[in-house]
């Protein structure tokens, strides 16, 4: 089968409405697949001419939109902030709109599949159910017991530091997905929802830390972690996570937060 490719016309008339005037040509190879065709996945290239500064989101939309309008992916902020967008970009787990191409070396083909541990649904998009089902079971909420305050529930300066990090995830599964524990075995509550428990467990106006630290004390919760650092290297917003679960360890130890 031909590589489906991008007529040079078409990009052309891109790069004159864009100003985009160094195109090069790009040949994505992304896993397809599709259950109503084959029950395998398969790869397939795509050569694009396209800009070096562009995402790789920005191809996988000239690959659907002018190409193959079958290609399955989710995104929709387009701006590292909705989270739905990871995948493997040569074999690395990253978010396809914060990913340069010219950061990836585009001389080579760029592989693109979907994130691993969960299951594929079609082409780059999985089912992440599992994944939020451990977020919520996490209690990813602020616990308090009493009246509802009649004003605000004040909070220091140092105190708010605490979980400031965690603070920051945005659920886009890229350090679940890299875990070879959650590889492996899907019970794992893998390192996001342990994040999302370190968020709330270190807040000094919460009362549920000790409820989520015994979730976490599970046989699938934070003791699987073998500190393979695979999180933290995968995530898109620079949160420390193997150090956010090292601490919810040792608060488990101590019982103190
Ligand atoms: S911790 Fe980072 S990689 Fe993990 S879900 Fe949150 S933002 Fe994504
Ligand atoms: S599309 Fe929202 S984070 Fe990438």
């Amino acid at each position: 089968m031909s590589t489906p490719t991008l007529d040079k016309d078409s990009a052309a008339a891109d790069a004159a409405e864009t100003g985009a005037s160094h195109l090069i040509t790009v040949t994505f190879r992304i896993r397809r697949f599709n259950p109503e065709i084959s029950e395998d996945a398969s790869w397939e290239d795509f050569q694009l001419q396209i800009d070096p500064k562009e995402r790789v989101l920005d191809a996988l939309h000239k690959i659907k939109w002018e190409l193959d309008g079958s290609l399955t992916f989710r995104r929709s902020c387009a701006h590292g902030i909705c989270g739905s967008d990871a995948m493997r970009i040569n074999g690395r787990n990253r978010l396809a709109c914060k990913t340069l191409i010219k950061d990836i070396n585009p001389e080579k083909p760029i592989t693109v599949e979907a994130i691993k541990g969960l299951t594929v649904l079609k082409d780059l998009v999985v089912d992440m159910e599992p994944f939020f089902q451990a977020y919520r079971d996490v209690m990813p909420f602020l616990i308090t017991t009493g009246n509802e305050p009649t004003r605000e529930r004040r909070q220091s300066a140092e105190d708010r530091e605490r979980f400031d990090d965690t603070t920051k995830c945005i659920l886009c599964a890229a350090c679940t997905s890299s875990c070879p524990v959650f590889w492996n075995d899907g019970q794992y509550f893998g390192p996001a929802a342990i994040v999302n428990a370190h968020r709330f467990i270190f807040d000094s106006r919460d009362e549920g830390g000790e409820q989520r630290l015994e979730i976490l004390n599970d046989k699938d919760g934070v003791w699987r972690c073998r500190t393979t650092f695979n999180c933290t290297d995968a995530c898109p917003r620079g949160i420390e996570v193997t150090k956010a679960i090292q601490e919810v360890k040792r608060a488990l130890i101590t019982r103190r937060f």
